[in-house]
């Protein structure tokens, strides 16, 4: 059961299109698959639930936030209790054993980071590294639980920051996949992120160690997948050549970057979350029909490197 986390602290570079187009193709083909959204602008969640029903059946009790209030309130919590399936998508799944299930955010997990944040100060320098890993690990230990291992893959939305919150996500991953713009910004901010990334594995294994005595605290190690890139215009069927130095000099930072990326079209992407199911599980005509064909390839690449 690998755990991906699809993560850029870049906002509004696709990593919730592509979180909810690669689960539901992986689900299309047969795979289980569980979404777990940790964006406080649930965007993934309303992607997939009426906003009414969501505000009705599950924003009281059934989603992410009650996970990481139950760790300051030391509420009892499976976290298998939050998992939904979304009714519009289970339809329109062929029936082959696959599935797509969701752990829902909720509007008041911006309030979390905060609160946890607050968790982490006080006490000695051995304490607050203690619970420097308590904090950190509470998704990982949450997935702990037997009831996740009938999921072939668990994908993660991470909001646009690297918060205690996307921390979380990541000590929980063995993967890391990054969606991004090929532009100028973006590409230097996939530098700040590695880094970002690298500070944190180095912090949570450090700690890690020194509880070694006591509990037993597994080191983290999530491997960068790679680089997906997003919304690229694409001219005589390849990216523009604004946009294809982008792309290289990703490469060349020495990071993975998939072949195959997502094209830019405002109509079908935007529109989809409307619908309730992703682009790629749309049928489709002409350039859809381009666009989709353009997903399943880059699902292909992506199901390749993660052996599912
Ligand atoms: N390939 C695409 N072509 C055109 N529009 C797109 C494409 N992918 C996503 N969009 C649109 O861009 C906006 C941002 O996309 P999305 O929500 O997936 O990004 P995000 O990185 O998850 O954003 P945030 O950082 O706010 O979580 C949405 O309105 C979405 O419909
Ligand atoms: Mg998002």
């Amino acid at each position: 059961m690998p755990v991906v986390s699809v993560i850029n602290y870049k906002g509004g570079v696709g990593k919730t299109t592509l979180t909810a187009n690669l689960g539901a193709e992986l689900a299309f083909r047969g795979k289980k698959v569980l979404l777990i959204d940790l964006d406080p602008q649930a965007s993934l969640t309303f992607s997939l639930v009426e906003p009414d029903y969501w505000r009705d059946k599950l924003a009281p009790n059934k989603t992410i936030k009650r996970w990481y209030d139950s760790l300051a309130s030391g509420a009892s919590l499976e976290l298998s209790s939050l998992i939904f399936e979304p009714p519009k998508l289970k339809r329109a799944l062929p029936v082959n054993g696959g599935l797509l299930h969701l752990i829902p955010s909720h509007l008041g997990l911006i309030n979390v980071d905060l609160e946890l944040a607050t968790e982490l100060g006080g006490g000695t320098l051995k304490q607050n590294k203690l619970k420097y890993l308590r904090v950190h690990r509470r998704l990982s230990e949450g997935l702990l639980e037997s009831s996740f291992d009938r999921y072939d893959v668990i994908l993660i939305d991470c909001p646009p920051n690297f918060n205690v919150v996307t921390k979380t996500a990541i000590v929980a991953s063995q993967y890391v996949l990054i969606p991004a713009k090929p532009d100028y910004l973006s590409t230097m901010g996939i530098d700040f992120l590695i880094t970002s990334l690298d500070e944190l594995v180095a912090n949570y294994n450090e700690y890690a160690e020194l509880e070694d005595g006591g509990a037993d605290v597994e080191k983290i190690n999530p491997d960068i997948l790679g680089v997906v890139f997003t919304m690229t215009q694409m001219y005589a069927d390849r990216p523009i050549a604004a946009q294809r130095q982008y792309m290289n000099q990703t490469s060349s930072l020495g990071v993975q970057v998939f072949a195959n990326y997502v094209r830019e079209n405002k109509t079908l992407y935007g529109d989809a979350p409307r619908e309730g199911v992703p682009v790629v599980m749309k049928p489709s005509a002409g350039m859809g029909k381009v666009i989709v064909s353009e997903l399943e390839a880059l699902v292909n690449e992506i199901s390749n490197k993660l052996g599912i």
